[in-house]
């Protein structure tokens, strides 16, 4: 293992964190593009910051709610891309320390997630709408480029000074740039000089040490290290007409679908301006929290499964009729997203089973297996979980399944069908 290897062991294992969108556009509850959306001037924005008193802002809460849904780290919006800082800068007057909030917003996330054992990830917007020269200039005019460019270095070397150490820098707002118009090199290794330790995705235009799919649950083909940042609803920052919140069979079903494919999902809340927390966001999250107690076994895999079915879109999720698989040593998990009733088929698995169980309650299910088919009888006809269901198989070996595209395994060479041979990396 190289050294960078080492240092991402944590990531590898996080499967599941937080990402905080709050800024001052929390206050208009239209998402946090409503500058840009709407058009709205940098001195007309300015004004938000004076009326700005997230009383209800509560970092220790946001860590609780965290870490009780078994969640290992949290991503906070230091600066989105309108520019406001909700940390203590030297650099600008656009923060939350010097106008009316007068709280160091950063820090407090920072203290909270060390209380709560949480790895804690700087959000940092590279562009934004709000300083001069603004991108937009930086691509005009050469001079202006250079100074934009210095600013940029200037702001991420002031956050990582101020605030050491951090796990994660969070790169966003990459345009318009590419990692060469970003000197992305250059700023990464400004980055490690200060925090060796730190880890950064790639939205400076260079791969980082993860991608990270926004709003999907894909894993890069090849796969390399990844993090999906999931909405709850449809929206990022606060947004009060937005209702559409996925339920909690489907957040569990993400949590799945990262631990299959090997890597986290960074699940957002958006605060309102008052800083308080939509309660359908409180709700999921402690709801998940409830299942995370019983089942995290199933999603806390240290050893990748082999056996690919689920990890990479295209359809292929809906594959299985029941959920997705993960493994842990001997023992194979169906997260029983679609509960089957009292009986159970598996077939093609090539592995001996000692003992058939649900997860949270001691009592054994029979079962037989021949030919590589397993049946399981005796289950409860109604999930007990009804969100999801864990069904654990303890097997004699590191569990296997394979099935090809006829009704058996050819006697002669024959194209590979499921599983695709997986390329994560171990
Ligand atoms: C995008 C959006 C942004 C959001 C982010 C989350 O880059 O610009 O508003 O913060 O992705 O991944």
């Amino acid at each position: 293992m190289n050294k960078r290897d080492d240092t991402l062991q944590w990531f590898d294992k996080a499967r599941f964190g937080l990402f905080v969108h709050f800024g001052l556009y929390s206050m208009l509850g239209r998402g946090e593009w409503v500058m840009n959306r709407e058009n709205i001037c940098p001195d007309e924005y300015r004004k938000l910051a004076d009326k700005f008193r997230p009383d209800k802002f509560d970092a220790d809460f946001i860590c609780s709610l965290a870490a009780g849904a078994g969640m290992k780290y949290i991503v906070f919006t230091t600066m989105h891309h309108d520019g406001f800082r909700l940390y203590d800068t030297s650099l600008s007057d656009f923060c939350s320390v010097k106008t009316s909030a007068k709280r160091d917003f950063t820090a407090e996330v920072i203290a909270a997630a060390r209380k709560h054992d949480l790895k804690i990830g700087l959000y940092h917007s590279l562009n934004n709408w709000f300083d001069k020269p603004d991108a937009v200039d930086a691509l005009e005019d050469k001079g202006k480029y250079n100074t934009f460019i210095d600013n940029t270095f200037n702001c991420i070397r002031e956050l990582l000074t101020k605030y050491s150490p951090v796990d994660i820098l969070w790169y966003d707002g990459g345009w318009p740039f590419n990692s060469e118009g970003w000197q992305g090199i250059k700023m990464n290794e400004l980055a490690l000089s200060i925090q060796p330790q730190i880890i950064f995705n790639g939205r400076n235009g260079l791969p980082g040490d993860f991608g990270t799919p926004e709003s999907h649950m894909t894993a890069p083909s090849p796969w390399r290290r990844w993090e999906a940042c999931m909405t709850m609803n449809d929206s990022w920052g606060y947004n009060k007409g937005d209702s559409n919140w996925k339920s909690v069979k489907t957040m569990i079903k993400m949590l799945a679908t990262a631990a299959s494919g090997r890597g986290n999902l960074l699940l957002n809340i958006g605060p309102a301006g008052d800083g308080s927390i939509p309660e359908e966001s409180v709700k999921r999250l402690t709801r998940v929290g409830e299942w995370m107690k019983i089942n995290s076994e199933a999603i806390f895999t240290d050893e990748i499964f082999d056996y690919d079915m689920y990890t990479r879109g295209k359809g292929r999720s809906e594959w299985t009729n029941h959920g997705p698989f993960t493994a842990s040593g001997n023992n194979l998990y169906l997260l029983g997203i679609k509960w089957m009733g009292s009986e159970y088929t598996l077939a093609g698995l090539e592995s001996k089973v000692k003992k058939v169980s649900i997860l949270g309650s001691q009592q054994e299910f029979k079962f037989t297996l021949q030919d590589n088919v397993l049946k399981v009888s005796g289950l409860p006809e109604e999930p007990p979980d009804r969100e999801c269901t864990v069904l654990k198989m303890e097997c004699e070996s590191p569990p296997m399944i394979y099935r090809t595209g006829g009704m058996r395994v050819p006697r002669a060479p024959h194209p590979h069908y499921d599983p695709w041979p997986s390329d994560i990396k171990k």
